[in-house]
């Protein structure tokens, strides 16, 4: 692997996608080259199983089947996206990865945790991201924030079928962090746009400085 493989995580409104994005674009300003990815999803194949897993189909089959679909996903991801553009030197950012697993099929799903490692190791193996960007908000103001993206009126509703499950996925993500402390970094999504860009960016600068300073040189004129 010769490039460098950054996740994001995060719940509902909690703006993983938007700071992928931002980073990639940064990283990008200062000559590295970025593949921005997300999951479901990030290869044509895992596309198609997205679309199966979002629709709802498989739901009736139980959070096993779901889960052995997520990964068979990831599988396809990794095979056609994620390695070939970490052994051609770029960057990969993906918009979610196997904490997501972790915490919705596993804590919150129940599936059991030896069937959500071995599906991890058959799929990602050695591939395992160098940074997770965890972005943590309170589930209110992650619903919130989704809530006026939406525009749905019917806000009552809407947080009282969520909230619960906010807070157990926010909590769960939290014990996630806790027990990998040198690859997840769990950053307060709260505070505004551009100071949670910041301290991401602080983040990837302290972590993979020396790579970042061998790009500088590279690339002046
Ligand atoms: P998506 O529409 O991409 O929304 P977002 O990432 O902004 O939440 O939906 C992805 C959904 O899939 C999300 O509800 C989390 C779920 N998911 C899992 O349950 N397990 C997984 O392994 C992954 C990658 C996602």
């Amino acid at each position: 692997m010769r490039g460098h493989f950054i996740t994001f995580e995060g719940g509902e409104g909690s703006g993983k996608s938007t700071h992928a994005k931002t980073l990639a674009e940064r990283l990008r300003s200062v000559g590295v080259p970025v593949v921005l990815t997300r999951e479901p999803g990030g290869s044509p194949g895992a596309e198609i199983i997205r679309h199966i897993l979002l629709s709802g189909m498989v739901k009736p089959l139980g959070e096993e089947t779901e889960a052995i679909l997520f990964a068979a996903a990831r599988d396809d991801h990794l095979r056609h996206t994620i390695l070939p553009a970490l052994k051609s030197g770029s960057w990969v950012i993906s918009d979610r990865f196997i904490d997501s697993s972790r915490v919705y099929q596993g804590a919150l799903g129940k599936v059991d945790t030896r069937l959500i490692r071995g599906l991890e190791r058959v799929t990602v193996g050695e591939a395992v991201p160098e940074l997770t960007i965890l972005l943590d908000v309170p589930a209110t103001v992650g619903l919130a924030r989704a809530h006026h993206r939406r525009g749905d009126n019917d806000v009552d509703r809407f947080e009282s079928e969520s909230v619960e499950f906010h807070e157990r996925l926010r909590d769960a993500y939290l014990a996630v962090a806790k027990s990998e402390p040198h690859r997840i970094v769990t950053i307060d999504g709260r505070a505004p746009r551009n100071v949670v860009a910041e301290r991401i960016w602080a983040v990837v600068d302290e972590r993979l400085r020396p790579r970042l300073a061998r790009i500088a040189e590279e690339t002046a004129p």
